[in-house]
């Protein structure tokens, strides 16, 4: 059986300020992640050959990466967070006071609800597609260094979750999901390496 471990990036910068979207670089709990984690992948998967580390291309997962070595690293702009549109940069607050109705409609139906110029999460399981096709195909281990959104859709997938749910799901930061695929069914473990 070959694990598949799920995380999201370090803390970042826009995660402090409470501001979605965004390119930042991690903060320095989100370093100290990036080398825990660095310590943990490099202890479980010492003797695994065909192991990769995927990341999307924003900086957080890509500097979150940076310790791990050892590994093929690629890039996928499939992994980049769910796009907030004419939201990005924004806080929560800042949507709900400055557009309402939006921050309603998303309350409403935060499944199908898409940003103005932007994606509704049944549009990032969609593109997801190809991510999980490649990830049945791997013969080895992979860890995939996402975001929140894109997370809660692959976690969904495998642990066959209702589409309803996946907006919802809770996928803190600084855990690592691992997920195994059996004979007998998917196998769940998580580690939270800090707070
Ligand atoms: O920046 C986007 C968040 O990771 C997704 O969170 O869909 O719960 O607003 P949300």
């Amino acid at each position: 059986p070959r694990p598949i471990l799920l995380t999201r990036h370090g803390e970042s910068l826009d995660n402090v300020r409470g501001r979605i979207g965004g390119d930042t670089v991690i903060s320095d709990a989100g370093e100290l992640y990036a080398k825990k984690l660095a310590n943990f992948v490099e202890k479980r998967l010492k003797s695994e050959r065909a192991a990769s580390i995927w990341t999307s291309t924003l900086q957080r997962t890509i500097l979150t990466a940076s310790p791990i070595v050892g590994f093929p690293k690629i890039q996928w702009r499939a992994l980049d967070e769910i796009n907030a549109g004419v939201c990005d940069g924004m806080t929560y607050e800042d949507i709900k006071k400055n557009m309402p109705e939006e921050y309603e409609a998303r309350k409403k139906d935060k499944l199908r609800y898409r940003y103005p110029r932007g994606e509704s999460y049944l549009d990032v399981i969609q593109r997801l597609e190809p991510v999980i096709i490649e990830l049945e195909r791997q013969r080895g281990p992979v860890v995939v260094i996402s975001h929140q959104a894109v997370l809660r859709a692959l976690y969904a997938y495998f642990a066959d979750r209702p589409l309803q749910e996946i907006p919802h799901i809770e996928v803190p930061l600084h855990t690592i999901i691992e997920i195994q695929m059996g004979v007998s069914g998917v196998q769940e473990k998580r580690y939270k390496l800090m707070d």
